[in-house]
């Protein structure tokens, strides 16, 4: 069945693939289109494929200095300890290990919270070149995270697994160890990672076990305003929004159901874009990753600190506890969006993804090679989540009356826009859709996706824009509201080696966003790009349509 479905759409994809080019144009003064200068063609096409170099792999001997923000806090070495003999391959727990069950931190039992704080507090008291120490976890993130690893044969580039592909799966694989060094030190072996539920409302404060100061759990380095009974806010900015309960928790669900269901129909808009060998870093973040996960690290971090340490950064974010549930509720939605679809929401066939491999210490402190075929299956990984009701899936955001009707009035008061454009103030481009009203085949196979592309900052700044869709008026738009098809945002790092500029694309789907806004029949749509924080250049805005 999925393979007679999978020709079909491969088919499809050849008959509709015939296309003419799409192109995005600047609005004048006047109101007329212009193509601007470095308009763009390109065919609707699945993912390019390269001729495959092999998957990404992580080597011991490639790990060195971590490239760090300014400013940053000790330690600054993050590879970890060398192993006296090479990696072993993983291999799955045995079946007859207990299921570990994931639960809600919220409702953990009094017995839990003990045996996890005990956990957590054998962890820290490890030496600190036992690889399992709380000390060597937290470098494993750091080592990901900021560059320490170099591609083996390529060793001015950086590995990076923000941003790309391998988000879901690297997180995976630490999580899994990470929860059995725990399991192992209070000899406990259905021991399990709770996960921080801020998908629902009672479980959208940060949980109140991480704020008791006396308690291993807490951490100093984080937003002191941000305690329990504060609710998360998914569209955190750096500054602290007075909204009433049910407005958080309103706003927190319609982003849910934006990143999860919006805005991921395919793998690469769920997961991130393909990273092999040979490629710079940051190709593209997943819908997940931007929403709700990098706004949860920020809205931890304590701003205070330049980097917004320990959350709010990546080389820092291993070191505060409430990292694992965050990851482990992260995790959790991997298992969530699969179920949602099982027809649409499958993960990559590529073998250069399935045979990418990483290290880890696994709990008897041998050093592992997972590959992310390795951790698709969480069964054979022997963990499961409890099942809790997800409100968001009914929270579709809603469309603001009467904006539509203003859009080409207000359109064309705007200037011309002429790509690459510094994003000092907000900006709206109209850009050409190659195909207006296609079948609803077409549409069930292919989805439309607006690529921004060459977004370029400084990584050691924190940037953030929205992107607002027929909507020039976005200040209009309610909270959390239909036309607001997504952000980029992304923490303080550096960039690539030598020099400190990150590069990398977003991509937003619109197939169920224009029908909702009822412009599925518009030549063109309006992309309205608003500045939040940060100086950040974009080049360029297309339409292309995907499949896979
Ligand atoms: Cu590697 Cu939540 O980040």
């Amino acid at each position: 069945m999925a393979a007679s479905r999978r020709l079909l759409v491969f088919f499809t994809a050849l008959a509709v693939s015939l296309t003419v080019a799409a192109s995005f144009s600047a609005t004048d003064s006047d109101g007329s289109s212009t193509d601007a200068n470095n308009a763009i063609g390109r065919l609707g096409i699945p993912i390019p494929r390269r001729n495959s170099t092999g998957p990404m792999v992580t080597d011991l001997s490639v790990c060195g200095p971590a490239e760090l923000p300014p400013h940053a806090l000790p330690p600054f070495q993050c590879c970890p300890p060398p192993s006296p003999v090479p990696p072993i391959d993983f291999k799955f727990p045995d079946s007859s290990e207990p299921l570990r069950v994931r639960r809600r931190m919220h409702k953990v039992s009094a017995e839990f919270l003990a045996n996890f704080t005990r956990a957590i507090e054998l962890m820290k008291a490890l030496p600190k070149d036992d690889p399992r120490s709380f000390y060597q976890q937290a470098n494993i993130h750091c080592a990901y995270c900021t560059g320490a690893y170099k591609q083996l044969g390529h060793p001015e580039l950086n590995i990076q697994v923000h941003n790309t592909w391998f988000f879901q799966p690297l997180h995976r694989g630490y999580l899994y160890f990470f929860e059995r060094i725990l399991g192992k030190l209070i000899g406990d072996p259905a021991f399990a990672v709770p996960f921080w539920n801020w998908d629902a409302p009672e479980g959208m404060p940060m949980p109140s076990m991480f704020s008791n100061r006396d308690s291993t759990l807490f951490d100093p380095l984080r937003n002191p305003s941000h305690s329990p009974p504060r609710y998360l806010d998914m569209h955190f900015d750096g500054v602290d929004v007075n909204r009433t309960a049910e407005e958080q928790v309103e706003l927190n669900l319609r982003t849910m159901y934006r990143q999860l269901i919006t805005n991921a129909p395919l793998p690469s808009l769920f997961h991130g874009q393909p990273y092999r060998p040979g490629d710079k870093p940051n190709p593209g973040a997943g819908s997940l990753e931007v929403y709700p996960h990098n706004h949860v690290h920020y809205w931890c971090g304590d701003l205070r600190r330049p980097n917004n340490e320990n959350m709010g950064v990546y080389y820092s974010a291993g070191r505060d506890p409430i990292l694992y549930p965050h990851h482990s509720n992260i995790d959790r939605m991997w298992e969530v969006w699969r179920a949602l679809d099982p027809n649409r929401h499958v993960d990559f066939s590529d073998p250069d993804w399935l045979d990418a491999s990483f290290l880890f210490y696994d709990e008897d402190a041998r050093l592992v090679r997972m590959r992310v075929r390795d951790v698709l299956d969480s069964s054979k990984l022997r963990y499961t989540y409890e099942n809790v009701h997800l409100q968001w899936v009914n929270a579709k955001p809603t469309v603001t009356p009467g904006l539509s009707r203003q859009r080409r009035a207000a359109a064309k008061a705007l200037e011309a826009v002429r790509f690459p454009v510094s994003l000092q103030r907000a900006v709206t481009a109209e850009v050409r859709r190659p195909r207006v009203a296609r079948s609803r085949l077409a549409k069930a196979v292919e989805e439309e996706v607006l690529v921004v592309e060459g977004i370029e900052f400084d990584g050691t700044e924190l940037v953030k824009f929205d992107v607002y869709i027929n909507a020039p008026e976005y200040h209009k738009v309610g909270r959390g509201g239909r036309e607001l098809a997504g952000s980029y945002m992304s923490l303080k790092h550096v960039g690539h080696r030598h020099h400190g500029t990150f590069e990398t694309s977003l991509r937003l789907a619109l197939n169920e966003l224009l029908e909702d806004l009822d412009a599925d029949g518009d030549e063109t749509v309006a992309v309205t790009l608003v500045p939040k924080q940060g100086k950040v250049r974009i080049g360029g805005l297309r339409i292309e349509y995907l499949l896979e």
